[in-house]
């Protein structure tokens, strides 16, 4: 037991739920020990020379001496490799099928005895001893696979494996899901592997709730994603390069991956960061988008109480003429913590209080924990023997279901990598619905069992279905979040088959933006806590999934009125915008802060509602082009080094850039420009980028600039939508993509296309039809203008 392990079973012990976590712990070690012994003597093999090669669609199949290698290159330009028969099904982050072989893609001899794929976008060259490149169709590497190493146990079981890869010097890593010390990855170490850091996390604690292995990587010489298609545990060690190390030579940056077992098998896709993502999503799935309404301010707190309180948080922003959309009930509306149920005493009537809220405008949105009691009276339970076939919760190598301990006490899992299961388990959901709820907010499913020592979560030989493939706990952990969010997905769907759901959830993996969202889980609070926040939902973007936003204030303890302010004035530009707190933290309402407090954070909350219009305009986009709706600054321009460095800012959408306050005592921060003009949206001064300026932000407002041309949508006077349109640099043209509001059905947003110029009259703003330049449909409003 380390230090770290010392203290948390010293809070997690002293309590009944301490002993019972205690000995579920120890059994899970035990049973772990006995199903699965130790590796004992491992053989290791790597490729070794090349003896041949046969041609398939869009490339073909390496044979070495001692493995094998196929290589494929596919329509939209996504590259896959897989060794040893590794193909690119089954996997749990593809949706559906993998795209078709490019049919003018083949492979054919290199000139050093190895052999490439050439095909438009990429080219893709194996050595002679199993090393991979990827270059442009120019012919610079960005990526370059080494042979790869694998330790195969002389007595049988899964083979380890280890695959070293090389980036530019210049190169910059981002991504791996959600991880607080970024979102550039520094040279580090960084697991695979879902975790709960327990209670609460800073920038320093890694690996968190969602683990990827996706790589984002950007240098001089082009951005690639290098996405490993494995759910087992494992770990990556980046090392950054340098230019004009050593003797003058550069150093390439390195990754470094070491797995427990599963395929090795890797996609990389290649481009722009826009065209990237747009592969990736296309591969992996487009992310669903919000409702509207999902896109306004959000409150929760872990421990309202009653409805009484409720309706006294709801009534206070009304009072206060504090917009707000949905409020987020915790574990404390359950009874006794139990999912699918209602505490009668305390919430007597939710569903007349749902009813009542809406009236007002404000949903109801419910957690769900994964956890099942295994206590014999739990009807959940008792319906998951029943109904499913051989039932619903994850067992031992024995045949017993696994138990494990959260916040009803002691709990069975549903495995949720079993169709079945995902289906019964969709279906309980209707007692949300009915009890108004319209939306979920899925958490502890890592999955959670509260371990005062070891990893708290299920043991490693803890059988799932894997959908009839049949595996242990080590395949099935990561993608326990995503499987679980595919049931509530497809549950809800089937059930209001109108509407499209509101879902995010605190674990998850590649893929999860085709069923809902994410946010930071329990960040601490504190200014570290707030840049970590950014970290986050940057880094998931770059992984696809581009809905995401912190706990506004952070998770534990109380903010001091400044640090609460800034983090809503960030919240207030996050695709997710919640005021979340556990149970003993101080209040998350912005008037617990004072007068001041409130003054700005009613102007952040009035400003949100004002781009909700911009809001639903990205996520329809996000939904059509992969774009996250928050960008690292250097999205438009990644061979810009100095924005590549700059961690402290974001794009929202093409038209915005905020640079939150992420340090106490500020009242003026410097901004970097990417390339053009820029507006500070506060006082309409232009700037011109690329370069770096020094702006306001006193305690009223956070520095936001808008890009010189920009056609943004936004709820004019009266709420009536109107287009910003920011002036044009002079001799320069500008414009925007604008997106109505679909509704919260299936209907896709129609997609305008908006150009603005200036013309003898002044700023001229006009829609792009196939027909040609018509009027916009909304009023505009243009700004800039001096
Ligand atoms: C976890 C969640 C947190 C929630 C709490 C109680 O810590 O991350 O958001 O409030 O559980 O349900």
């Amino acid at each position: 037991m380390d230090g770290g392990e010392l203290v948390r079973s010293m809070k997690v012990v002293g309590s009944i739920q301490g002993w019972r976590a205690a000995r579920t712990a120890w059994r899970g070690r035990r049973e772990d020990a006995r199903e699965l012994p130790p590796r004992g003597p491992e053989r290791a093999r790597v490729p070794g020379p090349a003896a041949g090669a046969e041609p398939s669609p869009g490339g073909g199949t390496v044979r070495f001496a001692r493995a094998e290698l196929h290589v494929c290159v596919t329509v939209g330009g996504g590259v896959f490799w897989g060794w040893d028969g590794a193909e690119p099904l089954p996997s749990y982050a593809l949706d559906g099928g993998p795209p078709e072989p490019d049919p003018r893609a083949a492979l054919e001899p290199d000139t050093d005895g190895g052999w490439r794929v050439v095909s438009e976008r990429v080219t893709v060259a194996v050595s002679r001893h199993g090393g991979v490149e990827v270059r442009t169709p120019g012919g610079v590497v960005l990526r370059r696979e080494l042979p790869p190493r694998w330790w195969e146990p002389v007595a049988g079981g899964p083979a380890r494996w280890a695959q070293r890869g090389e980036v530019p010097a210049d190169a910059r890593f981002f991504g791996l899901g959600g991880r607080a010390s970024g979102p550039r990855l520094r040279s580090g170490t960084y697991r695979l592997w879902n975790t709960d850091p327990g209670g609460r996390f800073g920038p320093d604690d890694d690996p968190l709730y969602v683990t990827m292995p996706v790589q984002l990587v950007v240098s001089d010489a082009g951005t690639h994603l290098a996405f490993y298609d494995n759910t087992w545990d494992g770990r990556v060690v980046l090392r950054e390069g340098e230019e004009g190390a050593g003797s003058g030579h550069d150093r390439p940056g390195t990754s470094e991956l070491r797995m427990e077992g599963g395929p090795l098998r890797c996609w990389v896709v290649t481009g722009t960061p826009a065209r990237v993502l747009h592969t990736w999503t296309a591969l992996t799935g487009a992310p669903v988008a919000p409702p509207s309404w999902a896109l306004g301010p959000q409150h929760a707190r872990w421990g309202f109480g009653d409805e009484r309180e409720v309706r006294r948080i709801v009534a206070g922003y009304r009072e206060r003429d504090l917009p707000l959309s949905a409020v987020h009930l915790d574990i404390d509306h359950f009874e006794a913590h139990q999912v699918f149920t209602v505490d009668r005493e305390r919430f007597p009537d939710l569903p007349g209080l749902a009813k009542e809220l809406r009236a007002d405008g404000v949903r109801l949105v419910s957690i769900v924990d994964p956890a099942v009691p295994a206590a014999p009276g739990n009807a959940v339970r008792a319906s998951g023997r029943a109904e499913v076939p051989g039932g619903a919760f994850v067992r031992d190598a024995r045949g017993q279901e696994v138990r494990g301990v959260v916040w009803p006490g002691e709990c069975v899992y549903p495995d949720f990598t079993d169709p079945a299961v995902r289906e019964w388990w969709g279906e309980l959901y209707e007692e949300r619905l009915a009890q108004g709820f319209s939306g979920v907010w899925h958490d502890m499913n890592e999955p959670v069992s509260f371990a005062p020592f070891g990893d708290p979560t299920l043991p490693r030989s803890a059988r799932h279905r894997l959908e009839g493939r049949g595996g242990d706990h080590r395949e099935a952990h990561n993608v326990y979040g995503l499987a679980m969010a595919r049931a509530g997905f497809e549950g809800l769907r089937r059930l209001r088959p109108d509407d499209r759901p509101f879902l995010f959830s605190r674990s998850g993996w590649a893929g999860m933006q085709r069923y809902g969202g994410t946010w930071s889980g329990d960040v601490a609070t504190g200014w570290p806590g707030l840049r970590a926040s950014l970290s986050l939902v940057l880094g998931l973007g770059l992984c696809g999934v581009p809905y995401s936003g912190p706990d506004v204030g952070g998770f534990d303890g109380s903010p001091s009125p400044e640090l609460y302010l800034r983090w809503f004035q960030l919240g207030a530009y996050l695709p997710l915008f919640r005021t979340h707190a556990a149970i003993d933290a101080g209040r998350r309402e912005p008037w617990e802060f004072g007068a001041r407090v409130l003054e700005h954070a009613r102007a952040a909350l009035v400003e949100r509602e004002r781009l909700r219009p911009y809001f639903v305009t990205l996520a329809q986009l996000a939904r059509v082009t992969g774009a996250p709706y928050a960008r690292p600054p250097w999205w438009g321009a990644p061979e810009d080094r100095a924005l590549r460095a700059c961690e402290d800012s974001f794009l929202l959408g093409d038209a915005l850039l905020v640079a939150p306050v992420l340090e106490p005592g500020t009242d003026r921060r410097a901004v970097r420009l990417p390339r053009g003009r820029w507006y500070d949206t506060g006082t309409e001064t232009a700037y011109e980028g690329p370069g770096q300026v020094l702006l306001d932000a006193p305690w009223s407002r956070i520095p936001v600039l808008a890009r010189a041309g920009a056609v943004i949508p936004v709820r004019g006077p009266g709420g009536r939508p109107e287009l910003e349109v920011w002036a044009p640099a002079p001799g320069t043209t500008g414009g925007g993509l604008v997106v109505p509001d679909p509704g919260d059905g299936w209907a896709d947003g129609e997609i305008e296309r908006y150009t603005s110029r200036w013309a003898d009259d002044g700023v001229r703003v006009e829609r792009v039809t196939d027909e040609g330049p018509v009027a916009p449909r909304w009023p505009v409003r243009v700004r800039g203008v001096r």
